[in-house]
């Protein structure tokens, strides 16, 4: 199985950025993490990573009849973003959305999710564990289909 994990603004910026909140690993330590999980799930995984929208709906189209599922945070995107959602929608594949933080516990303009309405599952305030739950929770439902 082969999952697409995209990450969105700022992620790049993990160790330095508000670590109270997103921990102190940065994001080369994420990628080697989500890697990991990935083979341990024993799934094919490519990571992209962007500060900007139109970017991140190009890789979601560019998925389709390439990846078998989506890992996604889409940072700040998730609150704003119509247009990765209908991306999502557009190419309906499986898709699970990833937060680092609880984002029900922080301010209320991050309780809601447009991407997540194009997902199946999202995992919040785990943290990198919560990539590793989304790549197990893809590679068991393609398991279950074979
Ligand atoms: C985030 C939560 C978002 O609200 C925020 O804008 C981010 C990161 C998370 O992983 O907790 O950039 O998606």
């Amino acid at each position: 199985m082969k999952i697409l994990v995209l990450n969105g603004p700022n992620l790049n910026l993990l160790g330095l950025r508000e670590p109270a909140i997103y921990g102190s690993q940065n994001y080369a330590a994420l990628e080697a993490y989500i890697r990991q999980a990935a083979e341990e799930a024993g799934c094919q995984v490519e990571i992209f990573q962007s500060n900007h929208e139109g970017a991140l709906v190009d890789k979601i189209q560019a998925a389709y009849g390439v990846f078998d599922g989506i890992v996604i945070n889409p940072a700040a995107y998730t609150h704003t973003s119509v247009a990765i959602l209908d991306a999502l929608k557009a190419v309906s594949l499986p898709a699970v959305e990833v937060h680092l933080s609880d984002v029900d516990a922080r301010e209320p303009f991050r309780q809601l999710s447009y991407a997540g309405m194009a997902c199946e599952k999202t995992y919040k305030g785990l943290g990198f564990a919560g990539y590793r739950e989304a790549i197990f929770y893809l590679a068991r439902k393609s398991a279950d289909k074979a």
